[in-house]
C-alpha cells in the first residue's frame, strides 16, 4: 500500500501538471527586491491576460499577502475538507502564504527546516491551485531549506529569476543563488537588477544609488541572461504596503515599463513542458488508500483499479 509520502508526491504532480509555467524568485540577500519582483511581474502577466498563482515560501518574513492588499485574509478549505482553497485578492490570481495562517501578525514563526519543507510540500499538493498559466514562488534570501524544497519537489521547474541590486555585496552573495540553481538543475531565465537607479523626480537624471551595472557584470561573467534594469521609484514601497498595484496605477513608470517587458521576454523564452508522471506507488487501490486520485498510475488503461474490474 502506498504511503502518505507516496501520495503526497502524486498529488503534487497532478497540481503541478495543470500549471504551464513554474518560476522560482531567488536572490542571495534579503531586501533587494525579490518579493517587489514576484508580486509586479504577476501584475504584470495578469495585465497580458494570465492565469497566475503565487506562492510565498518566505516564512519568516511573508510579504505577499500586504504587497496584494490580502493581508488578514483566510485560506479556505473545500467541501470535503481535503484541498486548500487560496485567496483570490483579483480575478485570475490566487495567492497562498504561510501569513494567512497566522491569527496574528506579529507572531513570529519558529520553524525548523524540515518543518519549512513540509509546509511547502503541503502548499503544493494540497492547495487547490486549479489551471494556471504561471504559478510564480517568492523565496527568502540565500540557497537554504525553502528554494531546495521547491526546486526538487516541484516536477518540470520552468527556471529560475535571479534578482540584485548593483551594489557589489548583493552582486557577491546572487553568484551563489547562480551556482544553486545550476547545480540543481534549475534554467536561470535571467537575472534583474532592481533598484539599479533612482531617477532624479526634478531633472529626470539617473542617480545610481547602489553603483552601477554589478548586475549587468556579473551576467556577462556567469552567462546569464540580464532581464533589465527596474529603477528605484518614489512611491513604489509606499504602494507597496498599501496593496496598491503599481504597475496599474503607474503604467507608464520606468519600472512598470521594465516588468512589462521582463514579462514578454519570460513568455516568449520559456516552454510550458508537462513530463508524464512515472509512479513509483507499488500498488494502490480503492479498498486499500482512501486517498486515491483520478489519475492514479496504479489504474489500468481502463481507468479503473484491478480490484474493481
Ligand atoms: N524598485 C524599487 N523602487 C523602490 N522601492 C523598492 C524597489 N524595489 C524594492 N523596493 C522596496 O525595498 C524594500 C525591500 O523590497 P522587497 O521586495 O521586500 O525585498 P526582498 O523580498 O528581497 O526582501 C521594500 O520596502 C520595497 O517596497
Ligand atoms: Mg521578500
Amino acid at each position: 500500500m502506498p504511503d502518505e509520502m507516496e501520495l503526497q508526491e502524486l498529488r503534487i504532480h497532478e497540481r503541478m501538471s495543470k500549471i504551464d509555467r513554474k518560476i522560482i524568485v531567488m536572490s542571495g540577500k534579503g531586501g533587494v527586491g525579490k518579493s517587489t519582483v514576484t508580486v509586479n511581474l504577476a501584475n504584470a502577466l495578469l495585465e497580458k491576460g494570465f492565469k497566475v498563482g503565487v506562492l510565498d515560501t518566505d516564512i519568516h518574513g511573508p510579504n505577499i499577502a500586504k504587497m496584494f492588499g490580502c493581508e488578514g485574509a483566510i485560506l479556505g478549505s473545500n467541501e470535503d475538507g481535503s484541498s486548500i482553497v487560496p485567496v483570490s485578492p483579483m480575478p485570475n490570481l490566487k495567492v497562498v502564504s504561510l501569513s494567512f495562517a497566522l491569527t496574528n501578525p506579529d507572531q513570529a514563526i519558529i520553524f525548523r527546516g524540515p518543518m519549512k519543507i513540509s509546509v511547502i510540500k503541503q502548499f503544493l499538493a494540497d492547495v487547490e491551485w486549479g489551471t494556471l498559466d504561471y504559478l510564480l514562488i517568492d523565496s527568502p534570501p540565500g540557497t537554504g531549506d525553502e528554494q531546495l524544497a521547491v526546486c526538487q519537489t516541484i516536477p518540470d521547474m520552468t527556471g529560475s529569476v535571479i534578482v540584485t541590486t548593483p551594489q557589489k555585496v548583493s552582486v557577491l552573495d546572487v553568484r551563489r543563488s547562480i551556482t544553486f540553481s545550476r547545480q540543481l538543475g534549475v534554467d536561470i531565465i535571467g537575472l534583474v537588477e532592481n533598484m539599479s537607479y533612482l531617477v532624479c523626480p526634478d531633472c529626470g537624471k539617473h542617480i545610481p544609488i547602489f553603483g552601477k551595472d554589478g548586475g549587468k557584470n556579473v551576467c556577462e561573467e556567469m552567462d546569464v541572461h540580464f532581464l533589465g534594469a527596474v529603477p528605484m521609484e518614489l512611491g513604489l514601497q509606499q504602494d507597496e504596503d498599501e496593496g496598491v498595484n503599481w504597475i496599474v496605477a503607474n503604467p507608464n513608470s520606468e519600472s512598470a515599463k521594465a516588468f512589462m517587458g521582463i514579462a514578454d521576454y519570460i513568455h516568449a523564452n520559456t516552454k510550458v513542458v508537462h513530463t508524464p508522471y512515472v509512479p513509483k506507488l507499488s500498488s494502490c487501490s480503492p479498498s486499500s488508500c482512501a486517498s486515491c486520485t483520478a489519475n492514479c498510475p496504479s489504474k489500468g488503461s481502463s481507468g479503473v483499479h484491478e480490484d474493481e474490474e
